[in-house]
């Protein structure tokens, strides 16, 4: 660390889920699907689906109060929230209401948006405040709601995507726990994942016209999402850990964004690491996008699994195309 900058520590975490389930038999019957097709080829059991009444807002206040109060803080201790998501309820920003409900006072707040990697990123961008002295506490939540945008007759996605929410508090601290990040993009890579604006042209005068459209529902060529991912999430994890000095055997665990079982198998025997070590929760959620590390991080930190002192390997990837890394130890 260089003189009179701060290091990075992980000190609490929280995640909400809303609460109906939707399983695999129960899609069968919205679309020509079957349990054994999406668990086979992807390791997903049911994902949640957020109702018309709820909010990504109230899921995001939610596991923001669990990361601050099992970080021991109160929401004013708060300075920053960064809020992750591509499904916000408002698209000038969802963080204030956030910050609103929640009760930080003194925090600004702020959307993120870098799809599945969107966590990672804003554990990256969080840390950047913490080590330059400008922020003690910060909250950094990933949360999504997908069901909004996913097409329910589109069986090649609308069995992937679940909704969900997770935090984690980052605090200043004398040794940095933050030990190596990377992140990267690729746009040529863009139309393999979108869920895009299309506009239709109003003429408003003569020689002028503007435009009024929505945003479609999600697109996604899942074989070159699948190649992309196997390819370049272990690429991105060995080069962070050499860049720390690590090894992948040095970590406790690997939080992967939980896209698809057959991902995670991939990468943990690329490198080399035992099936026990890499956190798993698809079964239960499907993907959440921006949420799926932090609720899995969350979890595990529940069941007494990650403890004070592991040291974790996380790696986000999604649309963009983005991904990234993030290497950590867990505790104040
Ligand atoms: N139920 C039953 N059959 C389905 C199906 C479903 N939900 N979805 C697709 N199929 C069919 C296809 O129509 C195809 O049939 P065909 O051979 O008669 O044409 C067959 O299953 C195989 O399709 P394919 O796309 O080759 O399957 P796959 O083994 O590549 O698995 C994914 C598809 C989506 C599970 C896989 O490509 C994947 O996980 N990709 C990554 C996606 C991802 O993680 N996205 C998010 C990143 S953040």
């Amino acid at each position: 660390m260089i003189n009179g900058e701060a290091g990075v520590a992980f000190i609490g975490s929280g995640s909400a889920q809303v609460e109906t389930a939707l399983s695999n038999d129960m899609l069968s019957r919205v679309v020509d699907t079957s349990d054994e097709w999406i668990s086979s080829r992807t390791g997903i059991g049911q994902r949640h689906v957020a109702n018309g009444d709820e909010s990504l807002a109230v899921l995001a206040a939610q596991a923001a109060k669990g990361a601050i109060s099992t970080a021991n803080l109160t929401p004013d201790d708060i300075d920053l929230i960064i809020l992750a998501t591509s499904t916000p309820d408002d698209l000038f920003g969802t963080a204030c209401q956030v910050q609103a409900a929640i009760g930080a006072t003194r925090a600004v707040a702020f959307d993120l948006t870098a799809a599945c990697s969107g966590f990672v990123f804003g554990v990256v961008t969080a840390a950047q405040f913490i080590r330059t002295g400008t922020y003690q506490n910060v909250l950094v939540i990933g949360a999504d709601l997908l069901s909004r945008w996913v097409d329910w007759e589109d069986r090649t996605t609308c069995v992937l995507f679940g909704d969900g929410a997770g935090a984690v508090v980052m605090q200043a601290c004398d040794r940095d726990r933050l030990l190596g990040f990377e992140m990267h993009s690729d746009g040529t890579l863009n139309g393999c994942l979108n869920l895009a604006y299309t506009a239709q042209s109003v003429p408003l005068v003569d020689g002028v016209t503007a435009q009024k459209g929505t945003f479609t529902a999600i697109t996604m060529n899942g074989r070159e999402v699948y190649r992309f991912a196997v390819s370049r999430v272990p690429e991105v994890l060995e080069k962070t850990l050499f860049h720390a000095g690590l090894v992948a055997s040095d970590m406790d665990w690997l939080i992967l964004h939980q896209a698809n079982q057959r991902i995670l198998d991939a990468v943990a025997k690329r490198l080399n690491l035992p099936a026990e070590r890499v956190v798993s929760n698809m079964a239960k959620h499907g993907n959440t996008s921006a949420a799926s590390i932090p609720i899995a991080l969350d979890e595990w930190v529940r069941m007494g699994k990650i403890q004070p002192g592991h040291k974790i390997a996380m790696s986000g990837f999604g649309a963009g195309l983005t991904w990234g890394a993030v290497l950590l130890e867990w505790g104040r």
